[in-house]
């Protein structure tokens, strides 16, 4: 029988059951990620591969912002890591293009944007059919776009959350892959819900890649 409560964190959390961290089978996953902030969920992919629960190897980092935590993470963890100014490109589609060569470059199976807070294109998406992931903070497909968790605070739900998906053209709405739930408690506000949430963004994120890894070998 599986488990249904998360006895692992003490805040409570609810989980759903999840799938087990099943093997791909045959060669690592060469993943790549993409982050804009802190990179909890680049590290904490990079464990899961180092720990694994995931197999795999992030062989790469693209970030948006020069300085960001991912990128003095993957410092700290010994990943190269490119930075893509977006500013600096002349379109979307022209950074789209930029992080396809460094991934077709580096080999990548799966591309992960775990806190890429720029909407991709066709580009990038049709470069990795259902091989571009994404985390978001919410429930889906409750509370798109945008800070997940305020909308969900704002809407007074009692239950939070988090959603590992494939990324389609239309935002936030693709195949969704895992979910774990997260009570919403009478004392939080966004950054206390938002931590919580992520704690379990991190155990979903390897489990959805491995998912991902799975539906491509089953065609
Ligand atoms: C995560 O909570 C992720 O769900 C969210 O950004 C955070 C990045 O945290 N993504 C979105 O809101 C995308 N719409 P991290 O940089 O510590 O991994």
């Amino acid at each position: 029988m599986p488990d249904f409560a998360d006895h692992s964190d003490p805040s409570g959390s609810l989980q759903w059951p999840l799938p087990q961290p099943l093997p791909a089978g045959g060669a690592p996953l060469r993943l790549a990620v993409m982050a804009s902030g802190e990179g909890s969920n680049f590290e904490a992919l990079v464990m899961a591969c180092a720990e694994g629960r995931l197999q795999g190897q992030v062989v790469v980092l693209a970030v948006n912002r020069d300085g960001c935590g991912a990128q003095r993470r993957a410092e700290r963890l010994a990943i190269p890591c490119q930075v893509f100014d977006h500013r600096r490109q002349p379109s979307r589609q022209a950074l789209d293009q930029a992080l396809i060569a460094l991934f077709r470059a580096h080999r990548v199976d799966l591309v992960v944007m775990a806190g890429w807070m720029r909407i991709v294109t066709p580009v990038l998406i049709e470069a990795f059919p259902e091989r571009l992931l994404n985390i978001h903070p919410s429930l889906l497909p409750s509370f798109r776009g945008a800070d997940g968790v305020a909308q969900a605070l704002a809407a007074g739900v009692t239950l939070a959350g988090c959603t590992a998906h494939l990324v389609t053209e239309e935002v936030d709405a693709g195949t969704i892959l895992v979910q774990a739930a997260v009570p919403v408690l009478p004392e939080d506000d966004r950054q206390r819900l938002h931590a919580r949430i992520q704690r379990q963004e991190h155990r979903i994120l390897p489990m959805a890649v491995t998912l991902a890894a799975q539906r491509l070998a089953q065609g």
